[in-house]
């Protein structure tokens, strides 16, 4: 209930010190929300600029020790793997997805090899990063089979979880992964790696540099449409949620972030379990251009972000990790 009204109401008081305005906050941001996207590269002694997203490189896998231990030292839980595959390693089919030498697979190793539990390592489980035509799953006339990419995608998911990975995260939308990841994974005695859905994926404009950056861009026939949900809608998020949570996802996620506040907002409500939000790369770059030209101050970093947890996500995967200060 509230009481009072102005002029013995002032709601102005308690905004008057910076000291009384984080006495009363709500929500803050810490390290521990927040998940590191890290793209990698084949190679030696590599880092490689983006060009859509400025103050973003890929690394070669030997580079990773010095971003893994700024992301330690400053508290940050996880970081997330996506591979820049060589052209030449894509084919129809993802094959690469599956071969225990790929760059993600090197990545889990090495960072697991050097820095053991004292941070957690989440990989996507899909195939546009391996396949030439940069779709999520199996092209067949123009249409992308779900249960033979399905197949696939538990036999990734379970490579992954073996060579390491502590958190597998299908991010491809096919229908019913959830559930045959998480039997296959038990089935390979691998009952302790955890399962965060892209359980609310939207087919966005907000990916495009992302695409660039794990090089599917130029690839990419069509659209995810068929898979990825329409922004248009709300309601069937909670369907998706529900889906997965009894198929046994332990967190889900929703992506993009900002357009979609609503969506974390209802997820959270309707369901009381762990629910991250990805802001995604368009966002990163339209702030961190909007901050290179002056247009807007970095104060909107902490301000997205924080818009986010307030809607109710319980971390945030951000590029802008590893680059601010809290
Ligand atoms: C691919 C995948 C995408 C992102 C994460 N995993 C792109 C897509 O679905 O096309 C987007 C991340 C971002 O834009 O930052 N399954």
């Amino acid at each position: 209930m509230i009481t009072g009204k102005y002029p013995n109401l002032r709601l102005r008081r308690s905004r008057k010190y910076a000291w009384s305005r984080r006495l009363i906050q709500e929500n803050s941001l810490s390290y521990s929300d927040l998940i590191l996207p890290i793209f990698l590269i084949e190679g030696k002694n590599k880092k490689e600029s983006i060009k859509s997203m400025p103050n973003v490189f890929r690394y070669s896998v030997d580079r990773l020790n010095s971003v893994i231990a700024k992301a330690i030292n400053k508290g940050i839980p996880m970081v997330a793997l996506f591979p820049h595959t060589e052209t030449k390693k894509k084919d129809e089919y993802g094959s690469e997805a599956l071969n225990p030498d790929n760059l993600v697979c090197r990545g889990i190793e090495y960072i697991k090899r050097k820095f053991k539990n004292k941070i957690g390592v989440m990989c996507d489980v899909a195939l546009d990063p391996y396949t030439s035509h940069g779709h999520d799953g199996l092209l067949k006339k123009n249409n992308i089979l779900n249960d033979e990419t399905v197949e696939i995608l538990t036999k990734q998911a379970v490579l992954q979880a073996k060579m390491g990975c502590d958190v597998i995260a299908p991010s491809d939308m096919m229908d019913g992964r959830i559930g045959k990841i998480r039997k296959a994974l038990d089935i390979n005695n691998l009952n302790d790696v955890q399962i965060l859905s892209y359980a609310v994926k939207f087919s966005s404009s907000f990916y495009g540099p992302f695409r660039d950056a794990v090089g599917s861009k130029k690839l990419l026939k069509g659209d995810k449409k068929t898979y990825q949900m329409d922004f248009r809608n709300s309601d069937e998020s909670l369907r998706e949620v529900s889906l997965d949570v009894k198929e046994g996802a332990d967190i889900v996620m929703v992506k993009p972030g900002m357009p979609y506040l609503d969506i974390i907002k209802k997820v959270k409500d309707n369901f009381k379990i762990p629910v991250l939000a990805y802001q995604v790369s368009g966002e990163y770059s339209l702030i961190m251009n909007g901050i290179n030209k002056n247009i807007i101050n970095k104060d909107s970093i902490i301000e997205s972000l924080t818009s986010l947890k307030r809607a109710g996500a319980n971390g945030i995967v951000t590029y802008f990790a590893n680059q601010i200060d809290l």
